[in-house]
């Protein structure tokens, strides 16, 4: 995976010219590439087209808010770049890897590997406790200092004082913070986001907010976040419109995406 090799300018610089010789013609790949997705899934009253030929690449290290109507499309989306849902047509590669080709064992790797999930509604292990739903998916990963490691998130999110409390046992915001922690602990490259704040008071928001761009800023994670708060959309690179299953405009600070990739 291109995560293993050294960046150019981690060489040395005699090397430093002729990779970038031998790149520079392109780019850093997408780590979200997606084009003329599809989802239609079956309902009661038939089959109900939810996602319409959406294409969507985005780089690494990029901030991108998904905004729109409630019904447009925007956690649907976010679950096929997740490779939680299938895309119905069009292709999806996400990291690299081409999801409308990987069993859901391989997907589900993709995904402790390389992204970070962080739910409206929480998703925590309710028979666990909140230390131990943090350390979890390091436990899965094989990390040793798992415990450690997971210790420490919690003091970042500022709850060390809640190790040894269950889920039951803490209040939504705190819920919401375990599970922000657990969502990061792997250093994931693409985080995805549905509305991180919409069941916080403004000041729990706002931490949870600071440490999903800290994370960005300082491990040049890629984030995806889905939000009706235009405050917070605006603190993003990217502003990604969906309307009726659509992406209806995407713009960088203001200037139309195509424009500002030409
Ligand atoms: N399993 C499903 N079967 C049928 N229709 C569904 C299913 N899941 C979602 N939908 C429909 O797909 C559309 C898009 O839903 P989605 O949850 O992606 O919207 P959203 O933009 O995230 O909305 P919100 O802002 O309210 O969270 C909605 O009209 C919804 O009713
Ligand atoms: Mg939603």
């Amino acid at each position: 995976m291109s995560q293993s090799l050294p960046a150019a300018s981690a060489l040395p610089v005699e090397h430093q010219s002729k990779t970038a010789a031998s790149v520079a013609p392109r780019a850093a790949a997408p780590i979200v590439d997606i084009a003329h997705v599809g989802l239609t899934l079956s309902s009661r009253a038939g089959a109900v087209e939810i996602l319409r030929d959406v294409s969507l690449s985005v780089r690494p290290g990029q901030s991108v808010a998904i905004v729109g109507p409630s019904g447009s499309g925007k956690t649907s989306l976010l679950m096929v770049l997740a490779g939680l849902e299938r895309a119905t047509t069009g292709t999806v590669t996400i990291a690299g890897e081409d999801f409308t080709r990987m069993s859901e064992d391989e997907l589900a790797a993709v995904r402790g590997r390389d992204i970070g999930i962080v739910f409206q509604s929480f998703h925590l292990v309710p028979t666990m406790t909140a230390l131990e739903n943090i350390a979890l998916p390091l436990e899965f990963a094989g990390d040793k200092s798992a415990f450690p490691r997971a210790r420490e998130l919690l003091t970042e999110v500022g709850l060390a004082a809640r190790a040894e409390h269950f889920p039951a046992e803490l209040s939504g915001g705190e819920q919401q913070r375990i599970a922000l922690a657990r969502a990061l602990s792997g250093r994931p490259r693409l985080i995805l986001a549905d509305e991180p704040t919409g069941n916080l008071d403004g000041k729990t928001g706002n931490q949870v907010i600071e440490l999903l761009f800290d994370m960005h800023r300082r491990h040049r994670a890629t984030l995806v976040l889905i939000t009706h708060d235009d405050a917070l959309a605006v603190q993003c690179e990217r502003i990604v419109r969906m309307a009726d299953g659509r992406i209806i405009a995407d713009e960088t600070h203001g200037v139309a995406e195509h424009q500002a990739t030409l």
